[in-house]
């Protein structure tokens, strides 16, 4: 196993790790020598799947049913307690839009205001999100789904912790079963990297189309780093202007 793959582990929790006896010995050795840093090897992309599976069973997540429908996946998400946000906030955040869009857009949790709404994105983070989607012609609801990675919000706006992003995860997947967008949009580096599965800087992941479970995704900056950072406005622009030609 090379560092980088260990180091993933390592954040996910999930190391030191079980091998399958049955894994060929190339795979058991995990990726030795593989050119691209980026990529994080077949083989351990599986058994990191199989490792956040079986985490999850630990921690008493219940296996989603892959024909979940709508109303049993929010019932779900109500009734989780599978991670210590819940003890915390007001209220679970499911998500909120068109249930058949093309666009799905992915933030990280859900902050004071949307604690507060349980909606997605409502906040001054929200005003700049719903204008970088006019700026696309694009409106909240239509043809477009806003969701997060964490569906309760973090104590004082921290960032989610491996494990919580874990519980969470497969909510998501589910909603993404169940919408079926076009395109995925993540929202900076926190949904980002959650949504890959590996660790890498904001920037190195724009500009390219990336691949989750068969539905391209594509990476910009959160709208929350925009109001800090104005001058990268620019850079977000041009990430959305890419993800349209995707979407042609
Ligand atoms: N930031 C997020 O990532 N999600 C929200 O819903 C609000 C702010």
């Amino acid at each position: 196993m090379n560092l980088r793959d260990e180091e993933i582990l390592r954040e996910l929790k999930l190391y030191p790790l079980w091998v399958r006896r049955d894994l060929p010995v190339e795979a058991s050795r995990m990726g030795g020598g593989a050119a691209d840093t980026h990529q994080e090897s077949p083989a351990v992309a599986e058994l990191v799947s199989g490792a956040v599976e079986a985490q999850q069973t630990a921690m008493g997540i219940a296996s989603l049913n892959p024909s979940c429908s709508w109303l049993e996946l929010k019932q779900k998400v109500r009734d989780c307690t599978a991670c210590q946000l819940r003890a915390g906030c007001t209220q679970t955040v499911f998500g909120v839009g068109d249930e058949k869009a093309e666009w799905l857009f992915v933030g990280e949790g859900p902050g004071a205001d949307e604690d507060a709404r349980g909606e997605p994105f409502v906040g001054q983070a929200g005003k700049l999100l719903d204008n970088m989607l006019a700026a696309i012609k694009l409106k909240r609801g239509a043809n477009v789904y806003i969701a997060n990675i964490v569906k309760c919000r973090p104590p004082d706006n921290r960032n989610p912790e491996a494990d919580e992003i874990a519980a969470c995860l497969p909510y998501l997947q589910q909603q993404i079963a169940l919408i079926k967008p076009k395109l995925i949009v993540a929202l900076g580096k926190v949904a980002a990297t959650s949504l890959l599965g590996r660790d890498a800087t904001l920037g190195s992941l724009r500009g390219t189309v990336h691949d989750f479970h068969g539905t391209p995704l594509i990476v910009t900056y959160h709208p929350a780093y925009l109001l800090r950072s104005p001058a990268e406005k620019a850079k977000a622009w041009q990430d959305l202007c890419f993800a349209v030609q995707q979407m042609k």
